[in-house]
């Protein structure tokens, strides 16, 4: 039954963007359209005393220039800017006043008939500011740092650090072998390829259509239509292909704010496309300081857990996530506490950013088990092992599958970890020291509510369609694949259409659901479809399935067939020729079941190997092996590159990347791809993806996910591996050649 389900599918919209037929926001053309360029505050604090607009105004092919002074009415609460996932606080507004709350703040948008035009009057806009003290170092902040106040929404709640388990202080200090690190992790950026754009097409009767670069298009029309109090028919948002966003598009960002106003104001369609600098204040990932305190048996069994996390927040936003949660939950070990604070700094609200809080509270944790395997003198694999935790230790509750034991014996062996000298310093490649490292990795199997529709015609073709977005992770080949596989029929004969905000309701890409929440959605949907088939079937005169209960039948090669006698079967193109109907239209919603007696995660082994070359420290990653347990893999090829980009990202992590601030001007100095680092191809060797067998039932498919758990433990790993080559441990990412100092 399964035909293209696990299959390595090529991807159905592989040859559009290929070819360059898929088109992304800023592509979008309509004649008449103008062009917008954002104008930005180069202080951190303070407030706009007067903006001189009359250099750029008088610009050639210059139509307006909208600022906090001129721009059209917008909503002037908080709750209308607060979009689905936005975190407690009062959120940015654009253009809404002359506060400025971070460098980079867009603060004027010049509009012109060519975007060159606009981006050259956008430089003549003079501006004096009243400037205020600005903190945006998170050294400075620690003192200050706020704990987490109580959860005051269900959202908030899922992100609460877990209560204290056992008596974390007592345990610790009566340990056989403590270890205690502090580990950091700098503010580190998203930087998907395309730029964030929005192109608004204005129709005559101030209706909307919004291209834009998001992961959720119904997230950005919700938000537009409380902003500007406009209807919901009124704005239609789409998004049918997204170059990347891994976070950074899970909230409405300021430049469609800016392309709507502006075409309100001018009754006229307008494209804003952000410069890569301008994309350095749409969120990033919060740095951290950790304090990780693990106490341990001489057996190599655990006893304490102590995790204490300082994040990075804005001044007008509380964004946190479960940082400290993660390392309560991965190991056996009775005791644990946490501590959760965050500085406020003169930044934009941080955001998600791949795998949010496993990504670096994993670096830490997994660096720190190393090191107490040191400690200890025990392999770093025997050590996780010895931990191996069976259920999740915050709710003492098995999981719903965890094949984490497979995944350390196959990457292990796929690695030839048993060949490692544990001796740092031991092993070396001609001129090079070598290291290998290993690290855990850990991400929730989420599911969320969605609805899909599925149109079917009598010559077999079938029509799915859902608003949940691809951003690139590849939702458009794997929901056709489950609908081909669910309606029996060739995968040539699905169309898929998403990415748009008229479509059946769906939440944001975002947080590792949709692959599980949108195939279960076209599952339960196809079910319906067969039902009003089997309907139809039955109506034929002689009918081979009279008599037959909806359950008992399914959808193979065209035919609704027998379970248990595949020789009594209907053709779909019969069933539906005999009642005289072209096509069947279904519209369910798939609830995903709210299994609270067990944990739902993924899980990951990575094992790296670095060789450093000893006079200069350069350190290359020369093999990864990743080894994956995430339920059912719906695509081996796609979900391989899922893996595989998480892989160099976290070698990016541990290496390259950080996003470096100008304390004294409050202002990120490297606001752009050649200065933020990220790894190229000469970096990038050797890297093997493994899924391990992981049969699931948390939904009907057995998926559970995997945007998002590939990144987890790389860095960690690596910084590993460096040690066990040097000898040196580096806490303080990303290990450059000036931490080592060999
Ligand atoms: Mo993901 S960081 O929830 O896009």
């Amino acid at each position: 039954m399964a035909h293209y389900i696990g299959t390595p599918t090529s991807r159905v919209d592989g040859f559009a963007k290929v070819t360059g037929a898929a088109k992304y926001a800023a592509e979008f053309n309509v004649p008449g359209l103008v062009y917008g360029s954002v104008v930005t505050s180069t202080i951190a604090k303070g407030r706009i005393a007067r903006i001189d607009l009359s250099a750029a105004l008088r610009v050639e092919g210059v139509l307006d220039v909208l600022t906090h002074e001129n721009r059209p009415t917008m909503a002037d609460n908080d709750q209308a800017y607060k979009d689905d996932v936005a975190p407690a606080g009062s959120p940015f507004r654009p253009l809404y006043d002359g506060r400025i709350m971070f460098s980079g703040q867009p603060i004027a948008l010049v509009v012109a008939q060519t975007s060159e035009i606009a981006r050259f009057a956008a430089s003549l806009v003079r501006v004096d500011y009243e400037t205020d003290t600005h903190i945006t170092d998170v050294h400075c902040q620690r003192e200050a740092a706020i704990p987490l106040k109580p959860p005051g929404d269900p959202i908030e709640a899922m992100f609460t650090p877990p209560k204290t388990r056992g008596r974390p202080e007592q345990a610790l200090a009566a340990a056989a072998v403590r270890h205690a690190g502090e580990y950091y992790v700098p503010i580190e950026h998203h930087n998907p390829m395309e730029l964030f754009a929005s192109t608004v097409i204005y129709d005559g009767d101030g209706k909307l259509t919004v291209y834009d670069k998001t992961q959720g298009v119904q997230n950005v029309q919700h938000y537009l239509c409380r902003v500007f109090g406009m209807k919901p028919e009124d704005v239609r948002v789409m998004s049918p292909f997204v170059g990347g966003a891994f976070g950074s598009g899970l909230r409405p960002q300021f430049q469609v704010v800016l392309a709507v106003l502006a075409a309100r104001a001018l009754r006229r369609s307008v494209r804003v496309v952000l410069t890569r600098p301008q994309m350095y204040v749409l969120g990033y990932r919060p740095a951290m300081i950790q304090l990780i305190e693990l106490g341990a048996n001489a057996d190599g069994t655990l006893d304490a857990i102590m995790h204490d996390a300082i994040t990075v927040t804005s001044r007008y936003e509380d964004f946190f996530r479960q940082e400290t949660g993660w390392s309560g939950l991965l190991y056996k070990c009775a005791n644990a506490g946490y501590k959760h604070k965050l500085a406020r700094l003169d930044l934009a609200t941080p955001c998600d950013m791949r795998a949010p809080s496993a990504t670096t509270a994993l670096f830490a944790l997994e660096s720190a088990m190393d090191e107490l395997a040191v400690a200890l003198n025990l392999d770093p694999l025997e050590l996780r092992l010895r931990c191996y935790s069976e259920r999740d230790q915050h709710n003492d509750l098995p999981f719903s599958s965890k094949a984490l034991r497979e995944c350390y014996r196959q990457g292990a062996t796929a690695f030839g970890w048993d060949k490692r000298n544990p001796e740092a310093r031991s092993m070396r490649d001609a001129g090079d020291l070598v290291g290998w490292g290993m690290a855990t990795g850990v991400w929730e199997a989420l599911q969320m509510p969605i609805t899909v529709r599925i149109a079917l015609s009598a010559n077999g073709h079938a029509e799915v369609a859902c608003a949940t977005s691809d951003i690139g992770t590849g939702s458009y080949t794997i929901m056709a694949q489950v609908a081909a596989d669910m309606l029996g029929l060739p995968l040539e004969n699905i169309s898929i259409n998403l990415g748009d905000s008229s479509l059946p309701q769906s939440p944001v890409e975002g947080g590792s659901w949709i692959a599980a929440s949108v195939s279960n959605g076209i599952a339960t949907t196809a079910d319906a479809i067969r039902d009003e088939l089997l309907r139809l079937a039955k109506q034929m005169p002689g009918s081979p399935l009279a008599n037959i209960a909806s359950g008992e039948v399914t959808l193979a090669d065209g035919k609704l067939i027998s379970k248990g006698d595949a020789s009594r079967s209907v053709s779909i193109t019969d069933a539906m020729r005999h009642a005289a109907v072209d096509r069947i239209e279904q519209e369910k919603t798939y609830n995903p079941s709210n299994d609270v007696t067990r944990a739902h995660n993924t899980h990951s082994a990575i094992f790296a190997e670095v060789k450093v070359d000893e006079q200069i420290g350069v350190i290359r990653v020369t093999r990864v092996v990743s080894a994956i347990a995430a339920g059912r893999i719906l695509n081996t090829k796609t979900a391989s590159s899922q893996i595989l980009g998480g892989v160099v990202w976290g070698i990016g992590m541990a290496l390259h990347e950080e996003t470096l601030i100008d304390h004294k001007v409050g202002r990120i100095m490297n606001a752009n791809i050649a200065e933020y680092h990220v790894p190229v191809n000469a970096d990038i060797h050797d890297i093997k993806v493994i899924f391990v067998d992981e049969p699931d039932d948390s939904n009907p498919l057995g998926i559970k996910g995997l945007g998002e758990i590939g990144i987890v433990g790389v860095a960690a790993a690596i910084a590993n591996a460096v040690y066990h080559a040097t000898g040196k441990r580096v806490r303080d990412l990303p290990i450059t050649l000036d931490k080592l100092r060999l």
